[in-house]
């Protein structure tokens, strides 16, 4: 995956090389000590000295450059946790190269068996727009239904379905039939409550046999990528987010 570079204000030379190398901050003050880093080409031994996106880092005769925020698209496969740990199922992190995944979360999850697209960030602020039901970010999936799709089903999912448990009406979704005779179905939702799709459809008598995600605002799942496949994000596609 080619790394989007992304001009940066200032940072300490420790906290460049843990991000740039994926180190810790006493491993990478090590690496200082050992007189081991340049900057703009003279050995530099002090931690707290400044770069920025203009200066040469170099470690073993490598540059490094200065990292931004990360934005992956992945199209995650059945079987796979939207989540660091699993006792039982593999995280998706582990379908991506990344170093301090540890800093990564998902910007809405899909449960184990739901395959699609996913959005992994450390920009806690861009994933809170896609989150967040306030900023009504849609989200649609492709669903197949156990049984016949109910000629009353568009109606009242765009006037909010009571799900068990829940206090308030879901907000208003859209439904488009893609193939009614396979039970096939598009769903717009702009909320991501727990296991939200499937809900709506138990609520309504029916059951989700397949869940698919393929769009999250106007990101859609890239057509070229293979189930377990990761690519970065354009600045087209970050930025359509805010
Ligand atoms: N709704 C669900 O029920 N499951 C998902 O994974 C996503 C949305």
């Amino acid at each position: 995956m080619a790394q989007n570079k992304v001009q940066q204000e200032k940072a300490r030379l420790d906290k460049f090389l843990c991000d740039a190398l994926g180190v810790t901050r006493r491993e990478a003050t090590i690496l200082i000590k050992r007189a081991e880093v340049t900057v703009d080409g003279a050995i530099c031994k002090v931690a707290s000295v400044k770069v920025t996106s203009e200066s040469v880092v170099e470690w073993q005769d490598r540059k490094l450059e200065m990292r931004g925020p990360r934005y992956i698209m992945l199209f995650k496969p059945d079987g796979f946790v939207c989540s660091h740990e699993d006792g039982f199922n593999q995280t998706a992190l582990a379908l991506i190269d990344e170093v301090k995944k540890e800093d990564l979360h998902f910007a809405g999850r899909l449960d184990v068996d739901t395959t699609g697209l996913v959005l992994i960030t450390d920009d806690g602020k861009w994933s809170h727009r896609i989150t967040s039901p306030k900023h009504k970010c849609e989200k649609t999936y492709r669903v197949l239904l156990a049984d016949a799709i109910g000629d009353d089903y568009a109606e009242k999912l765009a006037q909010g379905i009571e799900l068990r448990n829940e206090r308030e009406l879901t907000a208003p979704a859209k439904l488009e039939v893609v193939d009614a005779s396979n039970n096939e179905v598009l769903l717009t939702i702009t909320e991501g409550k727990y296991h939200q799709v499937k809900r709506m459809f138990a609520a309504l008598g029916n059951k989700v046999d397949e869940l698919h995600r393929e769009r999250i605002g106007n990101i859609v799942l890239d057509d070229t990528l293979e189930p377990g496949e990761c690519r970065y994000l354009t600045q087209e596609e970050i930025d359509s987010v805010w």
